[in-house]
């Protein structure tokens, strides 16, 4: 194992900085308790805060820092109190990354209650589409916004999900609406169609995203990988999250063919924003990701059956899955949950 690992971290607002603390606590205790690497943590701003504090919402000094690590791990942004006319800097984040796709996964834990079985995974494009930044006032009373669909980007982030899809279960649904938006959406079809020549193997449909969302709730077991254009596939991860384990424990991850980061889905919540009560498990769960994605498969693993552990034992669990506990408790039964699963292996 490699002895040290270099995480940036940008905590971003709200509960952000709670969020990613816990995450590095986790990451810390992996190195005793599991051999692990010894973590290195640059935290660097962003967000909100940052945009406040400095006048920039993403400075070229923490998109070096990301360039340098060996992983990114993300808080939350409050991109919607950001000014218009400065910069979105989730977007330009992905943009500056050379990232390409979104991957959120939803995924029942406790097996048997309410979301039986679920196991999603939403990938979409996440440089284009309705979030592409063009955006125009036409007068006093109207705007537009241009939805953008290339062939190219659209194939680059399809690869990652049938790649994806071949890991899980070898099932993937390309989500469109093309009654409605009938250019486009054949641009994006047939780069779909493109790449699903180079995988043979994985049973491959299409479906119309209203279809989508109504069958995501009513039937997701049906599903594997859903595949998206960018704002269908922003809001069908949220339907998702909420058929699968709840937004709280849904991890992310940010991909590129390079670089990567990971974030927990849900957003900064000012509302409980220093109380202590924010669920601390997405940030474990995409650090536990971003692990894998170094390769570092035997601590992912480890991290990831803690927080099933503590999930499915229903004790210490936060408010927003009906728990009382803080967000310090479940990251110290997480980090127990580590502890004695080594010692007893
Ligand atoms: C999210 C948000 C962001 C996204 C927006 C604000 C860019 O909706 O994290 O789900 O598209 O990912
Ligand atoms: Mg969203």
């Amino acid at each position: 194992m490699t002895s040290a690992a270099s995480i940036c971290v940008i905590p971003g607002d709200g509960i952000g900085p709670e969020v990613t603390r816990s995450a590095c606590r986790v990451l810390a205790t992996l190195e005793d308790a599991l051999g692990g690497p010894e973590f290195r943590f640059d935290e660097q701003p962003a967000g909100y805060d940052a945009y406040m504090a400095s006048g920039e919402s993403l400075s070229s000094q923490t998109i070096e820092a990301a360039h340098r690590a060996d992983g990114v791990l993300l808080g939350a942004m409050d991109v919607a109190r950001i000014p218009k006319e400065a910069v979105q800097p989730l977007q330009a984040l992905r943009k500056r990354l050379n990232l390409c796709a979104s991957l959120r996964r939803a995924r029942s834990v406790r097996q048997g209650a309410e979301g039986e079985d679920v196991d999603v995974l939403v990938v979409r494009e996440i440089t284009e589409g309705f979030y592409s930044g063009i955006e125009y006032k036409v007068d006093a009373h109207s705007a537009c916004a241009v939805r953008v669909i290339t062939r190219g980007a659209t194939a680059r982030a399809a690869r990652l999900a049938f790649e994806a899809a071949r890991q899980r279960r070898g099932k993937l649904t390309a989500v469109h609406k093309l009654g409605a938006l009938r250019v486009t959406e054949s641009v994006f079809l047939a780069a779909v169609a493109e790449v699903a020549e180079e995988f043979p193997d994985i049973a491959w449909e299409t479906k119309n995203v209203d279809a989508c969302a109504l069958e995501l709730i009513k039937v997701p077991q049906h599903f594997d990988v859903v595949f998206a254009s960018n704002a269908f596939g922003d809001i069908l991860s949220d339907v998702a999250a909420a058929v699968g384990g709840g937004i709280g424990i849904m991890p992310s991850a940010c991909l590129g063919e390079v670089s990567a980061y990971f974030e927990p889905v849900h957003g900064s919540a000012p509302d409980i924003a220093g109380k202590g009560v924010a669920n601390p498990l997405a940030a474990i769960t995409s650090a536990a990701w971003l692990l894998r994605h170094l390769s570092m498969t035997t601590l992912a693993d480890a991290v990831d059956a803690a927080v099933d552990e503590v999930v499915r034992e229903a004790s210490t669990l936060t408010p927003d899955l009906g728990g009382l506990a803080s967000s310090t408790e479940v990251t110290d039964a997480v980090i127990s949950a580590i502890s004695r699963a080594s010692i007893s292996s």
